[in-house]
């Protein structure tokens, strides 16, 4: 059988040389005792995947080697595949455990399926690799508050980490809707906080929300947390568990109502979002958490200790006279100064214990506790913020790291929280924020992570889909480092994907398949408006039709003229390979303009550029993930639209969407300026429609349109997000 060297993510250095390597049944190995857990690694796997089984020899007899060499960096490690053998260097178990998982890849495919293939020898083509990872963090996160996981699938899911190289596993073991691990001196916890009456179902926006009616919950006991973390041991990957605090700590108030301000009882929460009751800074509170984290850091053998910190609105503090009096006696600012002294006497309980504590970047908010890690994810201004003033960070943001966001545009992508964040975005991701490049600060970014949150995700193959092959680009970000080249390095990229996604395949591991989708983009040339079709791979034949006429091969833009509607079907000699795609163009006045707003988009929710704001092209009516709708959040808006000569118009129309759930919301007034002068202020109605219409009338002939769109403002008191900048999100301006 025959191999490539199709590894992600993709080593240092990779030289082919001439010959191949035959592994069979009589092949022999030599490892020092250091390296076990390698040694057991690829022992198991090729047992499993073709029943061959290695035998120990001496070093100079044996035809794969594992060895010891200290010259090679921390986690690093070449493998050396030649005619007479295989050798691996390392200089710790990491690295010649990494060695194993390149190894591993280079490997027929068919040795993913295991305990179904008998087969007698590998060919195994020499090559020499030398390889270290970029960053020392490289890690994922799972949330398994929202959505209750096995400890099968735990472990499955600290495979997948390890196969590609990523050493941490962030466990997100507590929020609002369930506690998930056993606190012996707390039993309620879990008798009670780990089950909720019920849960919504679809989506949060739908209105009105509907539940299940069916009680759901679990957790985990100490026991199985142990034998989880063995389990990660023998991977090499280490957890980092999260005890949230002092907000998302609803579960936790449920079972022991006394942790709030108010001491009212409380269900466990049975929705998503952000809640009132945190926890209250009272002496009873903090005997509590350190005694729950002195069970959690007896269990958990790592460094870090994650406290979350996000997320936790202020009003019960502001109206707690224990909350009051504290900050008087403390002369502290406002209830931020209280959340940095909430967090600052969690630090000295987990210093005082021997460990490192990781917060989001909330907990910069009121001053950052001395010794903190700041895991950044609204943005990357927490982490330049931290690493500026001498703090460790990990980056996490959501433009780029958020694996519950929608990974395509498609209507019939599974329902997700939102966002936008396809394969592409994570492979282009750079952990080291441009603010800290070239500046010493820079040192103090230890890597990134990807971001399982589970509101979205009932399922394991809900996981997998989301992970799938979104984790590929992130090992590639933190292990090989960031593109210097996105689109030589990404098409790259994609080459190895794809028979990486073959060994899904065999494993059956379910996983997001856009390598087969067709993007549509409309760009103006010269004064003309192109439509071009493009396809993530290489090799394939792209047909379409316009209005519904004959199907065409792709070769070049289209030339668009009128209003039209594209459909497009790739094929691959012949076969339809991915979805139909169709995509509708109105040919409106402004298409051909051109437009600035006064702030860019957000990262996360600017996928089109400000030019889908005339591009001809409607953004979804359900969902404001993908490439037409712009989010701005909190920006007053200007958007001038200046065309190439004097137009002639009558009507000018635009969208707003609206989520109050995800602090979404329409502006409350407009106003638009042309030639033929300033029209009356217009003043948007509230209603309960998911989406905002807007259409107005304006004649004459003018060379410009600006439009002001006043933010919302700030989310008011009771709702989702109050006392956050509300976003605006804004569709194509359609002008006739
Ligand atoms: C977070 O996503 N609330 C950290
Ligand atoms: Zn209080």
């Amino acid at each position: 059988m025959a191999c490539d060297a199709t590894i992600i993510p993709a080593p240092d250095q990779l030289e082919m040389r001439s010959g191949h390597f035959i592994l069979t049944n009589n092949s022999t190995l030599f490892a020092i005792p250091e390296f076990k857990t390698a040694v057991n690694f690829l022992k198991a796997y090729l047992l499993n995947g073709t029943g061959i089984s290695i035998d120990s020899a001496p070093q100079a007899a044996a035809s794969i080697v594992i060895i010891k060499d200290n010259s090679i960096p921390k986690e690093g490690y070449s493998l050396s595949i030649l005619k007479k053998g295989i050798t691996i260097k390392a200089s710790d178990g990491q690295g010649a455990f990494y060695a194993v998982q390149s190894l591993r890849q280079i490997l027929p495919p068919v040795l993913e399926k295991s305990n179904t293939t008998i087969i007698d020898s590998i060919t195994i083509a020499c090559m020499e690799i030398k390889d270290a990872p970029r960053f020392s963090y490289r890690g994922m996160h799972l949330d398994v508050s929202r959505h209750f996981f096995p400890k099968e699938f735990i472990k499955q899911y600290i495979t997948w980490l390890a196969a590609l190289k990523f050493n941490t596993f962030h466990w997100h073991l507590t929020d609002d809707q369930g506690w998930r691990i056993e606190i012996k001196k707390y039993p309620e916890l879990t008798r009670k906080g780990a089950f909720r009456k019920e849960t919504l179902i679809g989506h949060y926006n739908d209105t009105p929300q509907r539940f299940d009616g069916k009680p759901y919950g679990g957790f985990y006991t100490q026991q199985e947390v142990k034998e989880i973390i063995a389990f990660a041991k023998a991977h090499h990957v280490t957890i980092i568990p999260e005890i949230e605090l002092p907000g998302h700590a609803q579960a936790a108030i449920s079972a022991y109502p006394s942790l709030s301000c108010t001491a009212q009882e409380i269900p466990v929460a049975t929705k998503w979002g952000v809640f009132e009751n945190i926890y209250c800074p009272k002496p009873e509170t903090f005997t509590f958490l350190k005694n729950v984290l002195d069970e959690v850091i007896e269990l958990f053998p790592g460094t870090y200790i994650h406290i979350g910190g996000d997320e936790a609105p202020k009003s019960r503090w502001d109206a707690c006279t224990h909350c009051q009096q504290l900050i008087n006696q403390m002369g502290l600012e406002d209830s931020h100064g209280l959340q940095s002294y909430f967090i600052t006497e969690i630090e000295k309980h987990i210093n005082a214990r021997g460990k490192k504590m990781i917060g989001w970047d909330e907990i910069l908010e009121g001053g950052l506790a001395p010794n903190a890690t700041v895991m950044s994810w609204r943005g990357t201004q927490g982490a330049i913020a931290a690493a500026k003033q001498g703090h460790d960070v990990i980056l996490t943001p959501s433009s780029h790291a958020y694996f519950d966001y929608y990974q395509a545009a498609h209507q019939e992508e599974p329902t997700a929280i939102g966002g936008y964040l396809p394969l592409k975005k994570v492979f282009g991701f750079n952990p080291v924020p441009k603010a800290l490049q070239q500046t010493d600060a820079a040192l103090h970014v230890l890597g990134a992570q990807g971001n399982v949150w589970t509101e979205y995700m009932a399922t394991q193959d809900q996981i997998a889909y989301m992970v799938f092959p979104r984790i590929f680009a992130m090992s590639e970000v933190v292990w090989s480092g960031p593109t210097k080249n996105l689109e030589t390095d990404y098409a790259d990229f994609l080459v190895r994907l794809e028979p990486n996604l073959k060994r899904l395949d065999l494993k059956q591991i379910n996983y997001g398949n856009h390598l087969y989708d067709i993007e549509g983009d409309v760009v103006k040339n010269q004064g003309k408006v192109i439509y071009n079709l493009t396809t993530p791979t290489q090799g394939k034949e792209i047909k379409y039709s316009i209005n519904g006429g004959k199907q065409q091969v792709y070769t070049q833009g289209l030339h668009i003229s009128k209003d039209v509607i594209i459909n497009a079907q790739l094929y691959k000699d012949n076969l339809a390979l991915g979805r139909a795609f169709s995509d509708t163009i109105h040919y409106h006045k402004a298409i051909n303009a051109s437009v600035v707003v006064n702030v860019a988009p957000h990262p996360a929710y600017g996928a089109g550029g400000t030019d889908a704001l005339i591009n001809g092209v409607l953004g979804s009516n359900t969902r404001f993930a993908d490439k037409q709708w712009l989010g701005f959040w909190g920006d007053d808006l200007q958007i001038t639209i200046t065309f190439a000569k004097p137009t002639k118009i009558s009507k000018i129309s635009t969208r707003f969407y609206k989520a109050n759930g995800q602090w979404l919301y329409a502006p409350k007034t407009l106003e638009i300026q042309t030639d033929f002068g300033t029209l009356p202020m217009v003043k948007l109605p509230a209603t309960d429609q998911p989406i905002l219409d807007v259409n107005l009338k304006a004649d004459g002939i003018t060379s410009f349109i600006k439009i002001s769109v006043p933010s919302f403002g700030v989310i008011p008191d009771g709702l989702q997000g109050a006392g956050n900048k509300a976003w605006t999100f804004i569709d194509e301006i359609v002008v006739e």
